[in-house]
């Protein structure tokens, strides 16, 4: 099973890129989970930009995502929203149906006590526009993020190593449920 792993920031010391790592540490030999580095390379979406011939990271990200039995997603909170460079990935995939039918799981995390849960609304709601399928385990939202990192950006909480755990069981099995079906 192959699970293409999104975080919404691009800064290279990003808690919620260090989540997506340690849920990928998680994995099963049977499962490969692969980071998506490319969310900076995207040019802005524009409907006349959304064409066959659109450019090559479009393409990339287009390919991958159709490949992938399953899609997570990991995003910070900005200004009670998803950050900028998010929405403008979902926007470039909102023709070209990707994400119809395919299994996302959702996980927001912040400094913050909310653990930026308006964005994972916001995020959550957006997929089920898309007519992603958003199983009910492979969701989570992490508050306190900074907290539960080490120096390194490794995550030493066990019980949200634990949680991160279910989320990518809950995501693995809604798949595997959509492949048999
Ligand atoms: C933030 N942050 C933030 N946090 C939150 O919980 N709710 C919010 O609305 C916002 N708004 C916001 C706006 C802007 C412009 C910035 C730069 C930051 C803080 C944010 O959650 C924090 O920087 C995270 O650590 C960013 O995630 P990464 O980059 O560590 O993954």
């Amino acid at each position: 099973m192959n699970i293409l792993a999104i975080s919404g920031s691009l800064r290279p010391t990003s808690t919620n890129t260090a989540l997506l790592r340690a849920l990928a540490d998680q994995a099963p030999d049977n499962v490969a989970v692969t980071l998506y580095n490319d969310l900076d390379e995207l040019p802005h979406f524009s409907p006349e930009r959304d064409h066959a011939n659109t450019s090559e990271p479009v393409h990339r990200l287009r390919t991958l995502i159709r490949h992938a039995d399953a899609v997570i997603i990991c995003t910070p909170e900005y200004i009670h929203g998803i950050p900028g460079v998010l929405k403008n990935m979902l926007d470039w995939l909102a023709s070209s149906g990707e994400f119809v039918g395919k299994s996302v799981g959702v996980i927001s995390a912040s400094p913050s006590d909310t653990g930026g849960s308006r964005a994972h609304a916001s995020l959550s709601y957006t997929l089920s526009v898309l007519t992603a399928d958003l199983p009910k385990g492979a969701s989570l939202i992490v508050p306190f993020v900074r907290r539960r990192l080490d120096a390194d950006g490794r995550v030493t909480d066990p019980v949200l190593v634990q949680e991160l755990r279910n989320v990518l069981d809950a995501l693995t099995n809604a798949s595997k449920r959509y492949v048999s079906e």
